[in-house]
């Protein structure tokens, strides 16, 4: 097949695939009320707010208190959509704390979004970034955690990061650039987590804090899972970090949007789902079921699909309303492991940019067929989440076809 081909099969059939989630409120509310009661006792404070007492909490210690309690949720739709205070070096943005953080902001969010409106490798790495960060601690270390050690120590080498070393950089020409304004490297790894969902159409805009202290130790090794790993092993690992089989699946549905690059290197670049790059649920409902054949599947993945402490919670999670709201609630709680000034902490969750609640992939028809194992060369391209048809429409005929 050649690409010329493509480009009148797209011109005429751009059927466009609608990844919204209709009756997302009704959904909320009805899993809240389901599933508070099952989850109540197993939440459990860290950091600070374990031994603070409520006196003694500040508005976000509150909140956030509330929220690793399963109180509250950690959505938000809060939004400063005006301009910046001032330039960063002005006395303007200096008087206020999230100013610098909105120019983060701006260049993260244009790293981070796709000419197709999905988001890109970048943004995909970057959660997958926050993650490897906050993971390496348990409740047995006595270090380690969401405190920018990943890439202010060594840490970035082990196996278990390969395939971040290109956000690794990026992450850190972004702290070169901002932390002379006092931005810590552990804050601009959950921010720019939080910045990426909410990027990737259909994800959450979780409430965003910052004020977290940075360390130059590596942290503590072995705490971070392989897709090889059995359901109980990573459920056990994932309990030491006092995260629960719901904080737990309502986590690795993060694999909606993945591309795998060395799980399986001869398949570089094949999806965990069929709309990589979209924040949808696809990704539950497609591990346990026949999908076309790019689609890899972790072991890992379909083990917890499957462990009759996570099958039903898997299945619950692909609604998108709740699975959004449980990945708030989830990625709140992993964003502040090994933090221990969590009541100290500002929130800058206004500088977020806009979630998307709809969205059309308008080049389905391509995706589609790269699904079913056509067109090699469009590899790189769903990997940068760029536009396919406009890709193909741009080049000349003689181009295409060679
Ligand atoms: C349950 C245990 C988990 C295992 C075994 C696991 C394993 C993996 C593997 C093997 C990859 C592919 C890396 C590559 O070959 O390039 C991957 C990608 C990814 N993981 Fe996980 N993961 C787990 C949990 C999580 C969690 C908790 C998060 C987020 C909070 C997460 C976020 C991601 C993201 C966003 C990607 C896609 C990266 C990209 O497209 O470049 N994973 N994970």
């Amino acid at each position: 097949m050649k690409l010329f081909t493509i480009c009148s099969y797209a011109a005429v059939s751009l059927a466009p695939l609608i990844n919204a989630y209709p009756g997302m409120a009704a959904n909320m509310g009805e899993f809240h009320a389901s599933a508070k009661e099952a989850r109540q006792d197993t939440k459990q404070l860290i950091g600070d707010l374990k031994t603070l007492k409520d006196s003694q909490l500040t508005s976000v210690g509150k909140d956030i208190k509330a929220i690793l309690l399963n109180q509250q949720n950690a959505l938000s739709t809060v939004i400063d959509t005006g301009a910046p205070a001032g330039t960063p070096d002005s006395a303007a943005c200096k008087a206020d704390l999230c100013c610098i953080w909105k120019w983060i902001s701006y260049d993260m969010t244009a790293r981070f979004n796709g000419s197709s409106g999905r988001c890109t490798k970048y943004a995909r790495a970057a959660v997958r970034l926050g993650f490897h960060d906050s993971g390496a601690w348990s409740t047995s270390s006595s270090f380690g955690g969401a405190d920018g050690s990943i890439l202010l120590t060594d840490e970035i080498n082990r196996g278990e990061n390969s395939g971040l070393e290109f956000i690794a950089e990026q992450m850190k020409a972004w702290y070169s650039k901002y932390n002379k304004y006092g931005v810590s490297m552990a804050d601009l790894i959950q921010m720019g987590a939080n910045v990426a969902t909410v990027v990737c159409p259909l994800g959450p805009r979780v409430r965003s804090f910052v004020g977290r202290k940075d360390n130059a130790k590596a942290g503590p090794t072995g705490l971070l899972p392989s897709p090889r790993d059995s359901a109980d092993s990573i459920i056990k690992l994932f309990a030491a970090k006092t995260i629960d089989p719901t904080d737990l699946v309502a986590l690795v549905g993060a694999h909606t949007t993945s591309q795998q690059h060395f799980f399986d290197t001869s398949r570089d670049g094949d999806p965990q789902d069929s709309t990589p790059g979209v924040w949808d649920v696809a990704f539950y409902g497609e591990t346990t079921t026949s999908t076309p054949p790019r689609i890899i599947k972790f072991p890992s993945d379909i083990a917890l699909s499957q462990d009759s402490r996570t099958s039903a919670l898997w299945q619950g999670m692909s609604v998108q309303g709740r699975w959004n709201s449980d990945w708030s609630k989830a990625y709140t709680r992993l964003s502040l492991l090994g933090v221990n000034n969590i009541n100290d902490l500002k929130e800058c969750t206004k500088v977020l940019p806009a979630a998307r609640t709809t969205f059309v992939n308008q080049d389905q028809v391509l995706l589609d067929r790269w699904l079913q194992g056509e067109f090699d060369q469009l590899n790189n391209m769903v990997d940068d989440a760029i536009m396919l048809t406009g890709v193909i429409s741009g080049r000349s005929a003689n181009e295409t076809e060679s």
